[in-house]
């Protein structure tokens, strides 16, 4: 059955590919998006789009008055550092922002929210990998925190007013339309030093690991996820789902695959770890196989592929 879907953060990195995989699957697609680092480029053909700040009244009589049956939330403060400089402006964005929409979808009578949160910023340090969702959550940021606010949120009207959320605990995404601008997008990074000729900046030993999953998995995550019937609400966890690959990759691995898929040999500068960074990172994906029947299907040295052949052509 062909639904209305809003799809916020639409016009930045995952939120359109998101918008790709709904439409691909016949539904009809409204981005909601402010452009601060999203691009008018990477706006599917076939959705509608409406340039607004999630925090703004127009946003929240969208989400109200637009007949949707399902709410994707991509949008969102998305750097780290930024929001230990400025934790209120990314609780205003990551958390109030999520409130006037939720208040809309109340209003509107949303049936479902499919939200992105984090699972390389909502756990601890210190669980066994890889990390399963009950896990302790004491997130070393305020990102992660309000991200794990966001998902108490999101449980909350759950139970006051029955709108069924979901929420995906993303680990490390790649893929084409990464802004290599960013400060997460080591593949983007890479690739755009690859195309230039420029050295790969490792720091540390480059013994740290990332779980990379690619980003057309994650917009098969979404929609399933907007799809499955709801689980009871047990707990914050039980409408969570890790999406990753459980497989750690160092960055010393991954500047070497890249390079052999890129067919260069860059020069590799090792500068100073960084502070704060976190040194092994991997996800148990289990539940979400076990209860959504997603898994990861674009293997590592795919996923670079594609990502490269598309910095490439870009
Ligand atoms: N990239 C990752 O590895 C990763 C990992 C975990 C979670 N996430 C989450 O996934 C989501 C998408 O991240 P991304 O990597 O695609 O980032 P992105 O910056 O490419 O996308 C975010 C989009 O939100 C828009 N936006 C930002 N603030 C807004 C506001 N106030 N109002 C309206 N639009 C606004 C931006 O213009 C952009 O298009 C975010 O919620 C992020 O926290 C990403």
């Amino acid at each position: 059955m062909r639904r209305k879907v809003l799809v916020t953060g639409g016009a930045g990195f995952i939120g359109s590919h998101v918008a790709d995989a709904f439409l691909a699957a016949g539904d009809d697609v409204t981005i909601l998006d402010d452009l601060s680092s999203g691009s008018r480029d990477n706006l599917p053909a076939g959705a509608a789009f409406v340039v607004a700040d999630i925090r703004s009244p127009e946003a929240r009589d969208l989400v109200a008055t637009g007949g949707f049956a399902v709410l994707d939330h991509h949008a969102a403060q998305i750097d780290v550092r930024r929001s230990v400089d400025q934790p209120d402006l990314d609780a205003e964005i990551n958390v109030v922002g999520l409130l006037n929409l939720m208040e809309g979808a109340r209003a509107g009578g949303v049936r479902r929210v499919v939200f992105a949160s984090s699972g390389g910023t909502v756990y601890g340090e210190g669980s066994a990998l890889p990390v399963g969702e009950e896990a302790p959550k004491l997130p070393t940021s305020p990102y992660g925190t309000a991200k794990l606010s966001s998902e108490y949120y999101l449980a909350t009207f759950g139970l006051l007013y029955g709108i069924e959320t979901v929420a995906l605990r993303y680990s490390n995404v790649y893929g084409p339309r990464q802004d290599p601008q960013g400060e997460a997008g080591v593949v983007a990074i890479f690739s755009e030093r690859l195309l230039r000729g420029d050295p790969l900046t490792i720091f540390g030993d480059g013994e740290q690991t990332r779980d990379l999953v690619y980003v057309g998995d994650v917009a098969s995550a979404n929609l399933l996820a907007s799809r499955h019937p709801v689980w009871p609400l047990t707990s914050v966890d039980a409408r969570a789902f890790n999406i990753g690959t459980g497989l750690e990759t160092s960055v010393n691995r991954l500047a070497a695959q890249l390079a052999e898929t890129a067919g260069r040999r860059p020069a590799i500068r090792h500068a100073p770890p960084r502070a704060g960074e976190i040194l092994r990172s991997a996800l148990d994906v289990s539940k979400a196989e076990r209860e959504l029947g997603w898994r990861p299907r674009v293997s590592l040295a795919e996923g670079l592929a594609s990502t490269f052949r598309w910095f490439a052509e870009d």
